[in-house]
């Protein structure tokens, strides 16, 4: 797979992102079949495996140790921490240094390694200055426990701020055809420092596949049913979308997940997306993404089907966006 840099790594153009494995779409596959997909999205070429202290509140980390660290060097590491499960089993914000030290030994321990090569804030705990937290994974750097520093879901100002105490590696946030907040200043924000952007969700959580249809019958568990663009009210008026954006695909010989990729390699050389999945064939897909040329027309036409006037619904609820530090339309 062709390589880009992320911060002083080179890793595959796409990544691998772990979270549902464990986490936020339902029930994830069992534990042999993760470890064999694993195994097998490294055999296609991914060399960056994303991860968190807070899928499966710890459980996502604990897979990755086992599957794949014994093939610690074919790979770049990003874990995160500063969200959690707190003492009563609820998610929490918290980048208290001295509550970053301690997730970041968690996080070592889960894993079964002694460096994280690159550890993203999670989010930035508003109640504490972002220098302090990156401060204190600044420290972490020094003693050697992680290699490079990450932030995730903050705006061009935090970004700023927190780079100045300790250079940032990477800014990982949302960003697909149908989110384009990090297109407001996040991404110049990113070429202006030398961080790498990193796209998460970059499938639009599978909408942008095709294949998700009914969200009415994913899993109770399934972090979607809050989201507002997949609710009764809105899902039906973006489905619609895809009937010209699958027309596009076909134009551009690729699946309709491969074109949302092949989107974001060809939107910016700076961007790296990290697609998620539980299946094998949709690994394959993802992996051959980075194979796409998309012409300027195509480019175009994208641009102008998909994008925030045409999306119907907020990205998150209101509870989560009050969470997330980014810019807003
Ligand atoms: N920093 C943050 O706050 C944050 C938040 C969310 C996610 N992330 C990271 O980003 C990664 C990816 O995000 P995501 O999982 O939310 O969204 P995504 O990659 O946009 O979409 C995942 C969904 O698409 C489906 N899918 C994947 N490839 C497919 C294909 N080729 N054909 C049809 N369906 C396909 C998956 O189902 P199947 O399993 O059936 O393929 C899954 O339902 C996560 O694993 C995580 O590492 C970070």
């Amino acid at each position: 797979m062709q390589q880009r840099a992320l911060g002083p790594f080179n890793v595959s153009a796409i990544g691998f992102g772990c979270m549902s494995l464990s986490h936020g779409y339902g029930p994830g596959p069992d534990e042999e079949d993760s470890i064999r997909l694993l195994n097998q999205a490294l055999d296609a070429g991914h060399t960056l495996f994303d991860t968190a202290a807070l899928y499966g509140f710890g459980h996502n980390e604990m897979l990755l140790g086992k599957a794949v660290m014994h093939r610690r060097d074919e790979f770049v590491l990003a874990s995160k921490c500063g969200m959690f499960r707190d003492a009563a089993g609820k998610r929490e914000i918290n980048g208290r240094p001295e509550v970053l030290r301690k997730i970041c030994e968690d996080s070592l321990r889960r894993l079964g390694t002694d460096v994280i090569d690159l550890y993203y804030l999670h989010r930035w705990d508003k109640q504490v200055p972002i220098e302090e937290s990156v401060g204190a994974l600044g420290d972490l750097v020094r003693a050697g426990k992680i290699r490079a520093l990450g932030l995730s879901e903050v705006s061009a100002d935090t970004l700023r701020k927190a780079h100045a105490e300790y250079p940032i590696s990477a800014v990982q946030s949302e960003y697909s055809l149908w989110t384009r907040e990090p297109e407001i200043a996040v991404l110049q924000a990113c070429q202006t420092i030398g961080a790498t952007f990193v796209a998460f969700s970059p499938l639009a959580r599978g909408f942008l596949t095709g294949c998700l249809t009914a969200p009415q019958q994913l899993a109770d568990t399934d972090i979607r049913r809050n989201m507002p663009r997949f609710s009764e009210d809105n899902y039906p008026a973006n489905l619609a979308l895809l009937h010209e954006y699958g027309r596009i695909a076909k134009a551009a010989q690729c699946s309709m997940g491969q074109l949302a990729l092949a989107w974001l390699l060809a939107r910016d050389e700076n961007v790296i997306p990290i697609p998620g999945t539980s299946n094998r064939d949709h690994l394959i897909e993802n992996s051959r993404s980075a194979e796409i040329a998309l012409s300027q027309d195509i480019m175009e036409r994208l641009d102008e089907l998909i994008n925030r006037h045409t999306v119907r619904g907020e990205r998150y609820n209101a509870a989560s966006l009050l969470e997330i530090d980014t810019e807003s339309f």
